[in-house]
């Protein structure tokens, strides 16, 4: 079955799908993105991500390329034409196609929309958990609007490549003091020794994470306590747990940072816990 895109109002197949050389988003990396979880035919945290989507939007002066409704209807459209009931629904909206110029085009100009989706193998990802995923450091480099969700990714690309250079599945980087602020595309977490889960704070140097967010009705749930502090990243080597979340991993337990095995080199429990109360406690439409 030929996989079908959504680009600027038209269904078209996958291979077909084009955006313009002018488009912002290639020439400026002027736009931006959400991913949404889809798992058992439902949209997981659509509501977040799209709540997310009009702050990001909304802090680049980026108009909506269609209302909410009709945005949520592309997407389940899409998602229906390629047949996912476990995968991802990604969209991106730039601000659309123009002459290069740094400054913003001239009004009128419509944001630009893709939307594609994907089918994941839900048995792979529980077998990638109960085995756990390997973590390298990197010094954080980005810009300190990291809480915008755009499309410029390019020090989170560089990251992601060295840590599988390395032999790892995510990097995290580090910021001036020491301190873990997130993954290359993932949110940071550690479990105490006495079992209290911690993550650094949103308001400053890392994505609002819509998984991180739910994770603490989660934990609310199996009657585990957050504590929203920065790590460094010895405090997290000696960790009982560490673990990321993001709406393409869920809750992935990490087994090693920079080499050094985390606690036994084992995926946590309560990592795992927290992964399988996930989807019953998290926002769902039918996809
Ligand atoms: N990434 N931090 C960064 C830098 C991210 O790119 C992401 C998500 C997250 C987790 O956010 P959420 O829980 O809303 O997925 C944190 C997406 C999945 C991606 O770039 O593919």
């Amino acid at each position: 079955m030929p996989r079908i895109a959504y680009v600027n109002g038209r269904y078209v197949a996958h291979s077909d799908a084009f955006v313009h050389i002018e488009d912002r988003g290639y020439q400026f990396a002027d736009g931006v993105y959400e991913v949404c979880e889809v798992a058992r035919g439902f949209i997981v945290d659509s509501v977040g991500h799209l709540n997310r989507l009009e702050r990001s939007l909304s802090e680049l002066r980026i108009d909506w390329p269609v209302n909410r409704k009709a945005l949520v209807h592309i997407m389940r459209e899409v998602i229906g034409r390629n047949r996912v009931r476990n995968g991802m629904v990604y969209l991106q909206v730039t601000r659309g196609v123009a002459p290069r110029d740094h400054v913003f085009p001239a009004n009128g100009t419509r944001p630009a929309l893709v939307v594609t989706a994907k089918r994941t193998d839900p048995a792979a990802a529980a077998k990638r958990a109960s085995r756990g995923i390997k973590v390298i450091t990197v010094p954080e480099n980005r810009w300190d609007r990291v809480d915008i969700k755009s499309v410029g990714l390019l020090p989170n690309v560089l990251a992601r490549q060295q840590a599988k250079e390395a032999g790892a599945q995510e990097a995290w980087f580090v910021d001036s003091d020491g301190k873990v602020t997130e993954g290359a595309a993932t949110n940071a977490w550690i479990v105490t020794k006495d079992g209290r889960l911690v993550t650094r704070p949103a308001e400053s140097g890392i994505l609002r994470g819509i998984t991180r967010t739910t994770l603490f009705a989660v934990a609310d749930k199996l009657g585990l306590k957050i504590e929203e502090r920065g790590f460094t990243v010895d405090e997290a080597k000696t960790a009982r747990e560490a673990f990321i979340t993001a709406a393409t991993t869920l809750i992935m337990p990490i087994v090693e940072i920079d080499g050094q095995p985390v606690a036994n080199g084992h995926p946590g429990s309560v990592a795992l816990s927290l992964r399988d109360a996930f989807f019953d406690i998290a926002e769902k439409i039918q996809a």
